[in-house]
């Protein structure tokens, strides 16, 4: 006899970022998934296969969902929990003026499901909450239920997402890990099922209570902004001794112990993540007492890391209605995204400083304040023509490809400002480029200076 196991439905409230890959990366994998958000417009767009965000891979995945009736998105939570045998919650979590998460759209979506459910449910908070939410989570949906005079079971799970921007549907479909924050072997047995693909293809599960899940989610993202702050604060050092930070770096990824991830020095990290998540880190910690200096340090060595692009380009050029290029806006290559980027930061900077800038990035929106302030261009080398100064704030790969020589024929100056140590320095000098690094020191051309101080020369000569 052939057992006939049913395909599990779900419902996800939420089209973000976090809510759109989850509904998308879920339905592929076989379930039934009905998505929700309150934002009609929107979920017009994502029904006619608009995927509203630029992701790697999202669209045709989308497309293909909808047109085998795997995803179905609309704005009502009672109709999307027909049938659902669980809930993802994947709202936003923004950041309140005192750096702790604001939960009020986790609330709200709590109440809705807890209003609308039918039948028992499991719902699992994929949105990132601060340690303790879910274990209030669970003893607000009990009070609601007995307010409601309801016989509903609820059980609340947490389940982090690990996804990066730009990987995320690779994330998604094979996770480095699943983490299941659980109170009850229903919740489990739910998430073992829903998973299933990835945790047969060999997904290790770590199973434990909700509050080590929720704060595994926030070690994870503040482990990774403490090795690039730690890299960065390494690099003024580098500047003063004439050490050179890639060649640091690549001596550690060497060692297995430390591993070659998160070890890139530039103008700091950003994104609707790591800043956001350490604040809210920091402020769970100070509710319970507890100071984290280590979180402090992190966070002032990036908002310091901004200002190395003004202190570098003002030792050799007076910025005052200089016309400088910019390429790169978002706070990483491969998506339109510039939430709380480094390279705003830099803009403002450069601004303040009395610069005149003209911005090229492949994929980014101006910023409303920017508009008016700045000029754009349609190209890289666009962006550069007749600047006195280069930065280059986004390690895009169009931007290395440009050439040299074309880039040197281009712009009035030669001075660079590299703040992701991505471009080719050593060809930028050959073209007479004085080319300023993140802990690298100032590669002069050749021809300026005596053999014996190039900087960086084994480097460039590898
Ligand atoms: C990050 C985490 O990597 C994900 O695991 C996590 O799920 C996600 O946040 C989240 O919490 O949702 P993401 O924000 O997409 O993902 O970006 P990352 O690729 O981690 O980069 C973050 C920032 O660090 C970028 O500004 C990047 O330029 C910078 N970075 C990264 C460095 O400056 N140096 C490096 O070596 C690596």
């Amino acid at each position: 006899m052939t057992i006939q196991r049913s395909i599990p439905r779900v419902a996800v409230l939420g089209t973000g970022y976090v809510g759109l890959v989850t509904a998308v990366g879920l339905a592929h994998l076989g379930l039934r998934v009905q998505a929700v958000d309150v934002d009609l417009s929107k979920i017009h767009r994502l029904r006619s296969g608009d995927p509203v965000i630029h992701e790697r891979g999202l669209a045709p995945l989308l497309r293909s969902c909808i047109a085998n009736g795997s995803l179905t998105f609309g704005t009502s939570v009672a109709r999307a929990l027909r049938g659902a045998e669980a809930a993802f919650i994947a709202v936003g979590t923004p950041s309140s003026p005192d750096g702790s998460a604001d939960l009020r759209f986790v609330e709200a979506a709590l109440d809705e499901l807890i209003d609308e459910a039918q039948t028992d449910l499991v719902i699992v908070v994929k949105s990132t909450v601060p340690v303790g939410t879910n274990d209030g989570l669970q003893r607000r949906a009990q009070q609601r239920i007995l307010k409601l005079g309801s016989a509903l079971t609820v059980s609340l799970a947490s389940n982090p997402e690990f996804l990066r921007e730009s990987r995320a549907i690779a994330d998604f479909l094979a996770p480095d890990r699943l983490i299941f924050g659980v109170r009850d072997q229903r919740s489990s047995t739910t998430l073992e099922r829903i998973y299933s693909t990835q945790i047969a293809a060999g997904a290790p599960v770590l199973t434990t209570d909700p509050a080590t899940a929720e704060l595994t989610k926030y070690a994870a993202n503040a482990m990774l902004a403490t090795r690039i702050s730690f890299m960065n604060q390494i690099t003024e050092l580098c500047d003063q001794v004439g050490a050179d930070v890639e060649d640091i770096r690549r001596g550690l990824a060497s060692d297995p112990r430390i591993g070659p991830h998160f070890l890139q020095a530039g103008v700091g990290f950003g994104g609707s993540c790591f800043p956001k998540d350490l604040l809210a880190l920091r402020h769970s910690a100070h509710t319970h007492g507890i100071d984290i200096p280590l979180l402090d340090a992190v966070i002032d060595i990036n908002e310091r890391q901004r200002g190395l692009a003004v202190r570098k380009l003002a030792s050799r050029l007076d910025l005052r209605r200089a016309r400088i290029a910019v390429w790169g806006l978002t706070f990483k290559p491969d998506t339109d995204d510039i939430r709380d980027s480094p390279a705003l930061g830099v803009v403002e900077d450069l601004l303040d400083a009395g610069a005149s800038l003209t911005v090229h990035d492949p994929a980014a929106a101006l910023p409303s304040w920017c508009r008016g302030r700045v000029e754009r261009a349609e190209t890289a080398l666009g962006a550069a023509r007749g600047a006195v100064a280069l930065v280059h704030l986004t390690e895009w790969s169009e931007y290395r490809d440009v050439p040299a020589v074309q880039l040197a024929a281009t712009m009035r100056g030669k001075l660079i400002f590299d703040g992701r140590n991505a471009l080719d320095a050593a060809s930028l000098r050959t073209q007479g480029f004085t080319v300023m690094q993140v802990g690298r020191g100032v590669q002069d051309p050749p021809a300026n200076e005596p053999i014996a101080q190039v900087h960086g020369l084994v480097g460039a000569l590898r």
